[in-house]
């Protein structure tokens, strides 16, 4: 086993990038790539591993969806859970995509916000029911006895929600938005020379270099 690991190696020869050739604006580069990672068929492209830190510095990591380009990039999750609770008393974030199919990754990171209300709202109402009554079964990260007790609780929600009645969104429900001060563009090269390009935010300006693989 340990000596399959060792073998295990991909080269990379799908692309490259340049200073030059790189959107003036990170979010629009991300935003492009995001798109040539959907029109490239990767399953959730839109799946990202989402990095917190506890205030006494204790880092933990959980994939989850972006589901908003604003000013920032917003995802969705229960407040009251783990990731929620890290990102309250410390609200700065890494975020990391990786479409490894076509060799690829970008690193966020930067400062966290939560999304309005309205917002919020406005997502959760264009959720399918039952994610929309998930939202409200599960006291998300706590522990339960058993999965009988998320199926008891859903089995309540549809009687007391039949179809056709609104479902509110919950109030420990909603939206995060990174707003990014860094991106780092990744394209895997041959040999191991990879290409990286780091944006990084200086007063209003986005500054680009290039750094060793
Ligand atoms: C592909 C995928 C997508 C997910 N999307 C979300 C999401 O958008 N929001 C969310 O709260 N959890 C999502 N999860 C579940 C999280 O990874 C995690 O288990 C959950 O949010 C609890 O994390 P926490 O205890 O660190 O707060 C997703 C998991 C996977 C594998």
């Amino acid at each position: 086993m340990a000596n399959e690991l060792k073998d295990m190696r991909e080269s990379y020869e799908k692309g490259s990038l340049t200073k030059d050739t790189m959107h003036p604006q990170p979010l629009e580069q991300f935003t492009q790539w995001l798109e040539e990672a959907k029109s490239n068929n990767i399953l959730e492209a839109n799946a990202f591993i989402l990095s917190t830190a506890s205030i006494d510095g204790v880092p933990s990591s959980r994939t989850v969806l972006l589901k908003e380009i604003d000013e920032g990039l917003v995802f969705y999750t229960n407040y009251k859970s783990d990731k929620a609770k890290n990102l309250m008393a410390n609200p700065k974030a890494s975020f990391l995509f990786l479409w490894k199919e076509m060799e690829r990754q970008v690193r966020i990171s930067g400062r966290i916000e939560m999304v309005s209300r309205e917002q919020s709202e406005a997502y959760f109402q264009v959720r399918p029911r039952k994610s929309q009554l998930g939202a409200w079964a599960s006291n998300q990260s706590s522990v339960i006895n058993s999965r009988k007790v998320l199926e008891d609780q859903m089995e309540a929600l549809l009687t007391n929600y039949p179809e056709g009645t609104a479902i509110p969104t919950p109030p420990h429900w909603g939206g995060f938005r990174l707003v990014a001060d860094t991106f780092e563009f990744w394209q895997g090269r041959k040999s191991r020379l990879h290409d990286r390009i780091k944006y990084q935010k200086i007063e209003d300006d986005w500054v680009l270099s290039r750094l060793s693989p």
